[in-house]
């Protein structure tokens, strides 16, 4: 991992509170790959905050986060601007291992666990189908960037203003059920990411789920991301940042 002094390209205000930004950060880009994240260093906290890697640019050595803001350290760094420089480490966690590309892969984000799954899908092309699920119609994003990619995408909210009325799980169960699908691929509130879980379970489809726990030190260090696993017939604490965030979902104890 690096720490590197990255200039902002790109930003854009993409919903209410919701900003997409493209960095430049050569030696980052580097190293990264989808599913792993960066610590972003805001104002003077001690504590850096994280924030997933969105999508990667290689040949411009950019790679972009999608953010809510959610307190005082993404506030902070949503009043950026495109010119001024970030501080980030990175890239930190396992990523996704995306195995066969050539095989079709379900990706299921809610909220902003949208964003963290973008890259991942860009492989896959036309195998990928994205479900991706928001509160209402003015806080969906990224829907025509999965487009783009090549990905069929269903949107949900969960007030009906626009796709389907409802949760993720009723097209994912469909989908499952209606063809066939090698990996499913999960961002998203820990209660949705159990639902997937156990729904892949059923139907014997390999399921990996990016878990979000709070984070303090963001490499291993302070144990404050525990996350229970079934390990070699026993269950243990492993660091979501460390051993994670992507974990088989079969290993979680939910
Ligand atoms: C692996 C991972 C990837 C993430 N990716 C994204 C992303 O792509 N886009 C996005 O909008 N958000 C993402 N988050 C959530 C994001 O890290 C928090 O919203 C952010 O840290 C909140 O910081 P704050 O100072 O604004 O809020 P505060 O509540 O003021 O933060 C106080 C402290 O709690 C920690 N904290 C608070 N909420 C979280 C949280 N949900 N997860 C981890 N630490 C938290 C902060 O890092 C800080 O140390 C991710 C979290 C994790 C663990
Ligand atoms: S955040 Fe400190 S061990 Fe994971």
């Amino acid at each position: 991992m690096t720490v590197e002094d990255c200039v902002i390209i790109s930003k854009k205000n993409i919903a209410k509170g919701v900003f997409d930004i493209w960095v430049k950060c050569p030696q980052i880009v580097a190293e990264a790959k989808a599913g792993q994240f960066i610590d972003v260093k805001c104002d003077n906290f001690t504590l850096r905050r994280p924030i997933s890697i969105c999508d990667i640019d290689n040949k411009k050595g950019q790679i972009r986060l999608v953010f809510e803001i959610r307190g005082e350290g993404t506030d902070w760094l949503a009043a950026k601007n495109v010119g001024d420089c970030i501080d980030l480490l990175g890239p930190l966690g396992n990523g996704f291992f995306l195995g066969k590309t050539d095989k079709p892969a379900v990706f299921v984000g809610g909220g902003i666990g949208v964003p963290p799954l973008l890259a991942a899908s860009k492989p896959f092309g036309a195998n990928a189908t994205a479900i991706l699920g928001f509160r209402s119609a003015c806080a969906v994003i990224l829907k025509e960037d999965y487009e783009h990619n090549g990905a069929s995408v269903t949107i949900c909210t969960d007030d009906g203003t626009a796709g389907r009325h409802g949760l993720v799980t009723v097209p994912l169960e469909e989908r499952l059920d209606a063809q066939e699908c090698a990996v499913v691929f999960a961002c998203g509130p820990k209660q949705m990411l159990k639902a997937v879980a156990r729904i892949c379970d059923k139907r014997g489809v390999m399921c990996f789920v990016s878990m979000e726990e709070r984070m303090a030190c963001g490499v291993g260090a302070c144990l404050s991301c525990a996350c229970k696993v079934k390990y070699e017939g026993e269950e243990k604490y492993f660091h979501v940042c460390k051993n994670g965030p992507v974990f088989n979902a079969k290993t979680i104890v939910w």
